[in-house]
């Protein structure tokens, strides 16, 4: 069953007993690290903070923490879709209409490769000034330079090529209205900034935070240049990724999404850089993101994620669910 936003994939974990709700405040310094981190430990349960200290949207962790979580949100374990995509590939070569009856299983997950564009869309309904404190933005460790945002889709797209990328960098949070981007440079949205900047102009950049959750796996996953997130998140889910028009940029954002934060990005050297978890690679080559306004859903949560847990699973969920190129 595919969801249509992270809100409806939080609901049924939720009924099968596989979300908690924590209702009383905890303090998104640390603390809901630290409470996530050993709810991984335990292959515990999705978690809902309702009330993260300083903000009034919730916070959702953990929801892609296990593979019978992931297999929901896909309605296939990642592992069986992976092995399918190749036979399904091998299937068609040559192909033949006996070939191509024999894999007609594929058929729904191929046709929805093509995103929809919507006029009107739950992540546009209410318009805001950019207010990056607002938000729920956690600490992981105590050597952490600052607040980041763990799980933005990033999107941007080529500036003379037209192509579109959707990639999870980190943001870290330095003040209400900017954030430093810690793409590396051989990411789609870093190759994507390396070009503009060559051109000598800032690169538009729109970031959805919560989306569906096919659209939010399609962004870890290191697609080749040819294969937007966008497509390949329509043959995870068997549904069509529905886009929208941003506010007051040329760009197309999820039209399902809990917010949509946009600006350009552009180099800053005042910015101030540190480190992020495991690396500090990329923090101070970063760019500077620069927000000047953003849309939310009337019912806006932030979804997050621990870095840690996710590299390691993410290599084996990438060989799995990445069709052959
Ligand atoms: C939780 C999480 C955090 C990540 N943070 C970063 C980051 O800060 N910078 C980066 O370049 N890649 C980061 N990645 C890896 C990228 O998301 C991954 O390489 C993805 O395939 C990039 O997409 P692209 O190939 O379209 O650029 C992160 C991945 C996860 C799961």
């Amino acid at each position: 069953m595919p969801f249509s936003n992270l809100r409806a994939f939080l609901s049924d974990l939720e009924a099968r007993g596989d979300l908690k709700r924590v209702r009383v405040e905890v303090d998104s310094r640390l603390e809901i690290a630290e409470i996530a981190r050993r709810m991984v430990r335990e292959q515990g349960p999705a978690l809902l903070f309702e009330h993260p200290t300083g903000s009034r949207f919730p916070l959702a962790i953990n929801f892609f923490g296990s593979f019978a979580r992931i297999e929901r949100a896909i309605g296939m374990h990642p592992e069986a879709l992976g092995e399918r995509l190749v036979r399904f590939a091998e299937e068609l070569n040559p192909p033949s209409p006996s070939r191509l009856w024999g894999a007609r299983d594929m058929l729904p997950r191929l046709l929805a490769f093509r995103p929809t564009r919507t006029r009107r869309a739950a992540s546009q309904e209410v318009a805001a000034d950019a207010d990056l404190g607002a938000l729920p933005v956690i600490t992981c460790w105590p050597q952490d330079a600052g607040p980041f945002i763990t799980f933005p889709l990033v999107v941007s797209r080529h500036p003379s090529k037209g192509k579109s990328n959707v990639g999870i960098y980190r943001m870290q949070v330095f003040d209400s209205t900017s954030t430093g981007m810690h793409w590396q440079i051989h990411k789609g949205g870093g190759f994507h900034y390396h070009e503009a900047e060559k051109a000598g102009s800032a690169l538009p950049v729109a970031v959805a935070l919560g989306a569906d959750p096919a659209l939010m796996l399609a962004g870890i996953f290191p697609l080749p240049e040819a294969l937007e997130e966008i497509a390949f998140a329509g043959i995870l889910s068997a549904r069509r990724t529905r886009l929208v028009r941003a506010k007051t940029i040329d760009l197309d954002v999820p039209a399902d999404a809990e917010f949509v934060l946009r600006e350009q990005c552009r180099r800053s050297s005042a910015a101030p850089r540190g480190l992020s978890g495991t690396t500090s690679v990329t923090t101070a080559t970063s760019p500077t993101f620069r927000c000047s306004g953003s849309a939310r859903s009337p019912t806006g949560g932030v979804p997050s994620i621990r870095q840690r847990w996710w590299e390691s699973r993410r290599r084996r969920i990438a060989t799995w669910a990445t069709p052959p190129r």
